[in-house]
């Protein structure tokens, strides 16, 4: 945090305000408001937080009109072309990229606890066949605190780590299990000895009954996706895991709720959404008709994929996942898949057209991500899983930084009432309408 000495003034029924202005080490300032209603009475008023800085961080951060994302400092594009998932995972929780030595310990620390409790599996046992998984992800997560006891509290800092690597190292054998209940597949026990997208990959996909042949190529890809995924400072999910946090819930409850708000299609479920939305325009011809649908302000239809609350400009986890999208369908010798010509012929239109020019709408990661989980045999109801699986470790991370911070306090925004004025009590035999 740099220096307090800005200040931002303000005039209130003729009485002048002075509010400190925060810099960060990169971004726009911040007035700090904390004290404004302390001293003047008055609340700010900014529904979906378009220009408020909820909490200082440290981890991620976002130049959404340059289409700049950074872990730690570095560039996304850097970290998906030089790193594995885990050393993005040791980043974002320590600080720093870990040396070789660090990075051992590191996956040794998380394949300890790569297996789930055997009656956990019991759980899964309870779901109807056709429940969505992330339906079971949202419960079997939280179930891990009725497991887990001695990592739940949060008040040290050994419980913490703990619970951070327990999540860390059972995400994929919990995503991997919902997946395997809904086709009735036996489940599959992970494996240490393989990478943690390998792990995965061969959890999703492989049989107990024959070896699973590991496709580097595929690998390379799922862990590009999972890296790229990780983390992206104080999206709907993550400050969700942070509100939970700040009344002293456990970690475990707090991914638990952070998963549900990644549920929603304006969100993580937009993966599953874009897919769903190519199958219903389902020809090169139908494009304009669908564009047109998405600029009609009357109607609610909006192009998946496209345009995101930060993001003025393309997201850069797009352009990474373009890349990736071309080497997964040529290796899987997927010449033409008529998704994928779609995508892109729907991209060249959007990208040309002035509504979405004008209001700066560029596809976002969701828009290649499911084109990749697709062409691997991703069903689409478990796009969203995925994403839930990479972005734990962004959540674990801003969770453990918030815990961390000593003036830490529990989220209670306030609210503009506008309901009925205080009013007299009526007894029910004198109600007259409903609406006295
Ligand atoms: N298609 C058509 N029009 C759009 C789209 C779209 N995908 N996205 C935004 N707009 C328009 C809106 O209608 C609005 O127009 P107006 O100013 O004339 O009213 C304007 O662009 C701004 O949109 P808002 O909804 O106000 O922007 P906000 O920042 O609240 O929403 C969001 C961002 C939710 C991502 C939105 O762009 C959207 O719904 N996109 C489609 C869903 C999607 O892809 N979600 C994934 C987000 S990324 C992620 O979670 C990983």
């Amino acid at each position: 945090m740099g220096s307090q000495l800005k200040k931002a003034q303000f005039t209130f029924q003729g009485k002048v305000f002075e509010l400190p202005v925060l810099s960060g080490t990169e971004g726009p300032d911040a007035v700090d408001i904390s004290a404004l209603y302390k001293e003047t009475g008055l609340f700010t008023y900014d529904p979906g937080f378009m220009s408020t800085a909820s909490c200082t961080s440290a981890i991620t951060f976002i130049d959404g009109d340059e289409g700049r994302l950074l872990y730690r400092g570095y560039s996304i594009a850097s970290l998906a072309e030089n790193c594995d998932f885990l050393e993005v995972a040791y980043l974002l929780l320590y600080g720093d990229l870990p040396n070789v030595a660090q990075k051992q310990i590191f996956i040794k620390d998380i394949n300890l606890h790569s297996l789930l409790h055997e009656q956990m599996s019991g759980f899964y046992q309870g779901f109807r066949r056709d429940a969505h998984p992330m339906a079971i992800m949202v419960g079997v997560v939280g179930a891990l605190s009725a497991f887990y006891h001695d990592s739940l509290d949060i008040h040290d800092p050994k419980q913490r780590e703990l619970a951070s690597f327990r999540l860390i190292a059972k995400m994929p054998t919990m995503a991997a299990m919902a997946y395997k209940y809904s086709i009735g597949q036996p489940f599959l026990y992970p494996r240490n000895d393989l990478c943690y997208a390998g792990n995965f990959l061969r959890m999703m996909f492989g049989l107990p009954s024959e070896e699973y042949e590991i496709n580097p190529v595929l690998v390379k890809a799922m862990d590009r996706i999972l890296i790229l995924h990780a983390d992206h400072e104080q999206n709907a999910s993550t400050s969700t895991v942070r509100l939970a946090g700040s009344s002293g819930a456990n970690p475990f409850a707090c991914i638990a709720s952070g998963i549900a708000a990644l549920w929603g299609p304006a969100h993580g479920g937009a993966n599953e959404a874009v897919i769903n939305m190519l199958q219903e325009i389902g020809d090169l011809k139908r494009i304009p008709e669908f564009i047109n649908r998405a600029k009609d302000k009357n109607d609610s239809f909006r192009l998946m994929g496209f345009g995101h609350r930060v993001y003025k400009n393309y997201d850069p986890r797009a352009t990474v996942l373009r890349e990736s999208c071309h080497e997964v369908l040529s290796e899987l010798r997927i010449k033409n898949d008529p998704l994928l010509d779609l995508a892109l012929e729907l991209e060249r239109i959007a990208l040309q057209d002035e509504y979405f020019i004008e209001k700066k709408l560029y596809p976002n990661v969701d828009f290649y991500s499911g084109i990749i989980f697709r062409a691997m045999g991703v069903p689409t109801s478990m796009f969203t899983v995925l994403f839930a699986l990479a972005r734990s470790v962004g959540w674990v991370a801003q969770w453990q930084e918030m815990i961390a911070e000593p003036t830490q306090k529990i989220g209670r925004p306030r609210q503009l009432y506008q309901g009925h004025p205080e009013r007299a009590f009526v007894s029910v035999h004198n109600r007259t309408t409903a609406s006295q």
